[in-house]
C-alpha cells in the first residue's frame, strides 16, 4: 500500500485539476477532501469537479459534511474506491457503511481529535480503516496533535487488521512519530502539495519512513 497519500483541499476546480496533474504518474492514492460549511467551517469543490481521475488514481474521498450518506451516490460516480466520513456528522454510522457496502466502497470512519476511540466500538466489524484526526478538521496547515498518536494502539486492540490513517499536519518534522506509533499510512496536504516541488516532497516524506 501506498503509505504517504497526498490530499488535496482546495475550494477553485483549477487548482484540483492542476494538482492532479502533479500528481500524475507519482502517486496511486489521492485524498480528496470534500466540505460543506456546515460539518466544518470551510467548503471544497464539488465532487464532480473530479471528472475521470478515478481512472489515473485510486480516489479516496475524505467527507468532512453533515448526512454524510446523502454524498455516496456521488461518489459513486465518480469512482471512489474508498469514502471516509465522519463519525461525528452522522445519525446513523451502521445505516451509512451498510449504504457503503452496498456501492462495493472500502469504509472508513474519520475520529476527530477529541472523539474517544471508545465511540467506534459498536461499528469497528463493519470498518475497513479508520482515520485518525491529528488535526481539527477542515483546513491544511494547521499544526500536528501529537497527543492523538494514543489512539492508534488502542484501535489495534479493537480490531488487529484495520487500516489505520492519519491525518492532519504531516511533514518531514511528523511523519516518523506517526509512522512509529502504527500507522498505516498518513495523508500528506499542504507538506507536498504546497511545496514548491510537489514531487520532491513526496518523495522525501517516502523515504524518511522508508
Ligand atoms: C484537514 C484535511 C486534511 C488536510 C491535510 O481538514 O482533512 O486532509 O488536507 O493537510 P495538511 O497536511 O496541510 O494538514
Ligand atoms: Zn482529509
Amino acid at each position: 500500500m501506498q503509505r504517504i497519500i497526498p490530499a488535496i483541499l482546495t475550494a477553485d476546480p483549477a487548482e484540483l485539476r492542476e494538482g492532479l496533474k502533479i500528481l500524475k504518474g507519482h502517486a496511486n492514492w489521492v485524498h480528496v477532501d470534500i466540505m460543506d460549511g456546515k460539518f466544518v467551517p470551510n467548503s471544497s469543490v464539488n465532487l464532480f469537479e473530479l471528472g475521470e481521475a478515478s481512472q489515473i488514481f485510486n480516489i479516496e474521498i475524505h467527507l468532512m459534511v453533515e448526512s454524510p450518506e446523502k454524498y455516496l451516490e456521488d461518489c459513486k460516480s465518480i469512482g471512489a474506491k474508498r469514502v471516509i466520513f465522519h463519525l461525528e456528522a452522522a445519525e446513523n454510522p451502521a445505516g451509512v457503511l451498510q449504504k457503503m457496502e452496498e456501492h462495493g466502497f472500502q469504509k472508513e470512519v474519520g475520529l476527530n481529535p477529541s472523539t474517544p476511540v471508545s465511540k467506534l466500538a459498536p461499528y469497528v466489524a463493519q470498518l475497513d480503516a479508520v482515520l485518525v484526526m491529528s488535526v481539527n478538521p477542515g483546513f491544511q496547515q494547521q499544526e500536528f496533535m501529537p497527543e492523538v498518536l494514543s489512539k492508534i494502539s488502542e484501535l489495534r486492540k479493537l480490531k488487529q487488521d484495520i487500516t489505520i490513517g492519519l491525518d492532519g499536519g504531516i511533514n518531514e518534522q511528523t511523519v516518523t512519530q506517526a509512522f512509529e506509533a502504527g500507522v498505516d499510512y498518513a495523508c500528506a496536504g499542504s507538506a507536498v502539495m504546497k511545496s514548491s516541488d510537489p514531487m520532491a516532497a513526496l518523495k522525501h516524506l517516502e523515504e524518511i519512513i522508508s
